[in-house]
């Protein structure tokens, strides 16, 4: 299913099954891709309270699955730049992203995400342990940054970014909310211990 778009997209850019990219290909690549790479992440980081919600757990497998598909559209959409718009052009790349420090900061983002895909699997969740968790919450710089990057690059309509920025305000705030809460509520069962 998240993968749909991607495969629309390579029709798109090799012009089969009759879809088009429209006048101009490169932009609505690095647009398309960029857009998904996003919902992915705020996909992701709303899993969490949904399934403190819901109650929900497995809902965890779908969070990886997101994650992933977040790294996936951001490369997509970093590479459809690097090789479309830019020729992979190294010099011209870097005096880019000297020029526009918008790019440096969605670079950032996609940097990141690089030691979370690589641990996303399960026995890298066993190893790591507590550290785990500790680095996963890199999502939330990312997602930052993300938004950042989007807001960042927008020429006049802000409607959009500061959409998204709410959004993953409200995603965060709601972990700093519910963060005492928690740890009240895994305490709660020692002092129960304690005084029984
Ligand atoms: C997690 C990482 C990233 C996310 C979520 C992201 C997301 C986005 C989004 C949503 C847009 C707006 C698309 C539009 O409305 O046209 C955008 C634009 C763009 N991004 Fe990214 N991006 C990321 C990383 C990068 C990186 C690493 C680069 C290249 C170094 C890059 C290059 C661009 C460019 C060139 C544009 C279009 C700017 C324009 O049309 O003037 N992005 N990005």
């Amino acid at each position: 299913m998240f993968i749909t778009p991607a495969l629309w997209l390579a029709a798109g850019a090799l012009g089969v099954a009759g879809v088009s990219l429209g006048v101009d290909p490169v932009r609505s690549l690095v647009h398309e891709n960029g857009t998904m790479a996003l919902r992915m992440l705020v996909a992701t980081l709303a899993i969490t309270p949904l399934r403190q919600l819901t109650g929900h757990s497995d809902l965890l497998r779908l969070r990886r699955m997101l994650g992933l598909f977040a790294f996936f559209y951001a490369l997509l959409h970093l590479s459809s730049w690097v090789v479309f718009d830019q020729g992979m052009d190294l010099q011209m790349i870097l005096s880019e992203v000297v020029k526009r420090p918008y790019l440096l900061v969605g670079l950032s983002a996609v940097l990141l995400m690089l030691p979370l895909a690589l641990t996303s699997t399960t026995a890298a969740q066993r190893w790591l342990k507590r550290r785990w968790t500790q680095l996963h919450r890199l999502t939330y710089v990312i997602a930052v940054l993300a938004v950042w990057h989007f807001w960042w690059q927008v020429k006049k309509d802000l409607r959009e970014p500061i959409a998204y920025a709410v959004i993953v305000a409200v995603l965060l705030g709601w972990r700093v909310w519910k963060r005492p809460r928690a740890a009240k509520a895994r305490s709660a069962p020692a002092t129960t211990q304690g005084t029984a």
